[in-house]
C-alpha cells in the first residue's frame, strides 16, 4: 500500500512540476486542470478514507478559499476526534505546535474527554487573550505551554500531533516534532507555502490575496530582524538547503526550483501541492502511511 501511494506522489508531484515549468499555473483553469490530472489518484485515496471534503468551487488561493480555511479545519477535527475516539482506555496525548490561540486544541479536547491535549506556541500572548476572552473558561483536560518548534522542549511522548495553519518552515518542524517525538499519527493543515527555506519575496500579482502575502511578508520581515522575535517563523535549521525536503524531491527538483514554486504559491495551488506533496514523501520515507487533500494531510505511522 506504502509503496502504490509514494508511487503515486512521485508521478503527482513530477507532474505539477511539468506544469510549473511550462508556466501553465496561476490561471484558473491551469490550475484546475493541472490538480484533476496529477493530484486526482491523491485525492480519490483520501476521499475512499475520509469522505466529506468541504470542496469548494474556488481555488484555495482565492481570498475566499483562505477565508474558508475554516472549513477544512473543522472537518480535519472531525477526522482527528474519528480516530483517536476508539483507543478506549490507552492514554491518548494530543500536542497542537504552533495553535495560536488554543481554539482547534480546545475543540479537541471538549470532544475528547479522556485525552490530554497541549497546545504549545512561541508566543504565549494569543493563549492569554483566549483564556480572559473564555473568562478562564477551558476545558480541564486541556493545557498551553509556551514552546519553540524548532527546539521543542515540552518531553512528552504524543499519540498524535495535530495543527491548523503553520507558516512555511513552522510545519515541516512541527512534523519533524511528530516523527521524532514517536507520535503515531500527525494530522494538520499547512499554510504560508510561501515561506519555506526563510523566502520572503512573492512573485506580485494584482490580486488581493498576492497583495495581502506581500505585506505578510513584510512583516515577517520586519518580526525576523529583531532579536526579541527570534525563532519566530524562522530557523537556520530549515534554510534554502532544506528544500526540496524528500530524497525523491531532490531527484526531481532542486533547491532554487522550490523556492521559485514557493514564490508563486500564494496564487497557485499547483506550486502549494508541489511543496505538500515533498512534505508527504518525506514523511513516507520516514515509515508513514499518509493520506494528502487541499493542502491536508493524514499521516499513520507504520500503516
Ligand atoms: C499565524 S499562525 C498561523 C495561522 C495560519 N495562517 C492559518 O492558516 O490559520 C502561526 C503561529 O505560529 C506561531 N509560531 C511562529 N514561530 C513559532 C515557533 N518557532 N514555534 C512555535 N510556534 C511558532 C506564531 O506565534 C503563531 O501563533
Amino acid at each position: 500500500m506504502a509503496h502504490e501511494q509514494s508511487n503515486a506522489a512521485v508521478t503527482a508531484l513530477r507532474g505539477l512540476l511539468t506544469e510549473f515549468r511550462q508556466r501553465r499555473i496561476v490561471t484558473r483553469s491551469a490550475e484546475r486542470d493541472g490538480m484533476t490530472r496529477h493530484a486526482g489518484p491523491l485525492t480519490a485515496s483520501w476521499d475512499a478514507r475520509f469522505p466529506g471534503f468541504p470542496d469548494e468551487d474556488f481555488p484555495y488561493t482565492s481570498f475566499r478559499g483562505e477565508h474558508r480555511r475554516g472549513r477544512r479545519d473543522a472537518y480535519l477535527i472531525d477526522i482527528i476526534v474519528r480516530l483517536l475516539a476508539d483507543r478506549g482506555s490507552v492514554a491518548t496525548t494530543i500536542v497542537n505546535p504552533a495553535c495560536v490561540f488554543g481554539r482547534h486544541a480546545c475543540r479537541l479536547a471538549a470532544r475528547l474527554p479522556e485525552a490530554r491535549v497541549i497546545g504549545t506556541d512561541i508566543d504565549p500572548r494569543w493563549d492569554r487573550l483566549y483564556r480572559m476572552w473564555r473568562c478562564g473558561r477551558l476545558p480541564a483536560n486541556y493545557r498551553f505551554v509556551p514552546d519553540d518548534v524548532f527546539r521543542p522542549r515540552l518531553g512528552v511522548q504524543p499519540t498524535a500531533v495535530v495543527f491548523f495553519g503553520a507558516c512555511g518552515a513552522v510545519s515541516d518542524a512541527a512534523m519533524d516534532y511528530a516523527v521524532d517525538a514517536g507520535a503515531d499519527y500527525l494530522m494538520c493543515r499547512t499554510c504560508c507555502h510561501d515561506n519555506i527555506g526563510g523566502n520572503l519575496a512573492v512573485t506580485a500579482r494584482s490580486n488581493q490575496v498576492n497583495r495581502f502575502f506581500r505585506f505578510k511578508n513584510w512583516a515577517y520581515g520586519r518580526i525576523r530582524k529583531a532579536p526579541k522575535y527570534a525563532g519566530f517563523y524562522f530557523s537556520s535549521q530549515y534554510g534554502h538547503s532544506a528544500y526540496p525536503r524528500s530524497t525523491a524531491g531532490r531527484q526531481f527538483s532542486s533547491t532554487e526550483e522550490f523556492l521559485a514554486v514557493a514564490r508563486d504559491s500564494p496564487d497557485s495551488d499547483i506550486c502549494r501541492a508541489i511543496i505538500d506533496l515533498d512534505r508527504y514523501l518525506c514523511l513516507v520515507e520516514r515509515g508513514f502511511r499518509v493520506e494528502y487533500q487541499g493542502e491536508l494531510f493524514v499521516a499513520e505511522r507504520g500503516r
